[in-house]
């Protein structure tokens, strides 16, 4: 499982110092650029992401919600391993998008909406790096997870598993320890957690138990599929 602390809850006015206090506890940091259209929320733009871009190795997912990504892919500095992810609702053609994405050197993710069917991206899933579910409406951090989504990402997974594809999932929206296990458990290798990390005073605490609380359930799962009651 990889860890994705999500920016959007770190404390604005120092954020420097906040990427640096996950500094080599986590596998990326996810940074949610929002334009007030998409989403009825502003966060933070390219001039912003690119002053912190050089200030740490950790690889960015950032996820653009944005009614038009097109016009912001050149603006982003990218560096190996880093990941672009647009929303399937907004682009109709998604080939010129993801070639624009390559050839920024970024890794292509492409997101859902809780409400958008995860089968609307099948088709498209060859061509991606990486699935990233909404289990929360976007806009806000903070908000309670959809349980909805479990279902969304065992369908997501069984395709991805059946077509023997090598696309990622990644899942974004109120996680914490309560529900990890089972986000885990249904299919996601990557947990966005903004409120569970940037939200806590001691970082590495939390990010300990995050992973304690994924580890337990999924050995726990283990364990009753083992057993054969039940499925992993
Ligand atoms: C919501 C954002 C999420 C958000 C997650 O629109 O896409 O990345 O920061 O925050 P928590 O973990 O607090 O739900
Ligand atoms: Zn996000």
């Amino acid at each position: 499982m990889k860890l994705a602390p999500s920016l959007l809850a770190a404390d604005f006015g120092r954020l420097r110092e906040e990427i640096a206090t996950v500094e080599g506890l986590v596998e990326g940091l996810h940074v949610d650029v929002m334009d007030g259209h998409f989403v009825p929320n502003i966060s933070i733009g390219p001039a912003v992401v690119n002053a912190l871009r050089d200030s740490t190795t950790i690889p960015f997912d950032i996820h653009l919600m944005v009614t038009e990504p097109a016009s912001f892919i050149h603006r982003f500095k990218i560096r190996p391993g880093d990941f672009l992810t647009f929303h399937i609702e907004v682009v109709a053609e998604p080939g010129p998008l993801i070639a624009q994405i390559r050839e920024a050197g970024a890794k292509v993710g492409v997101a859902l909406k809780p409400r958008t069917p995860v089968e609307a991206l099948f088709p498209l899933l060859p061509e991606v790096d990486l699935v990233l579910v909404m289990s929360v409406e976007p806009g806000f951090g903070g908000q309670e997870f959809l349980p909805g989504s479990l279902e969304r990402i065992r369908r997501l997974k069984g395709e991805i598993l059946r077509r023997g594809l090598a696309v990622e999932i990644a899942v974004d929206g109120g996680i914490n320890e309560e529900n990890i296990g089972q986000v885990v458990a249904a299919g996601a290798e990557t947990i966005v957690a903004g409120t569970a990390i940037f939200g806590a005073q001691d970082r590495r605490a939390a990010i300990a138990g995050l992973r304690r609380a994924a580890l337990g359930r999924t050995a726990q799962t283990k364990r009753r599929f083992e057993h054969g009651e039940g499925t992993l």
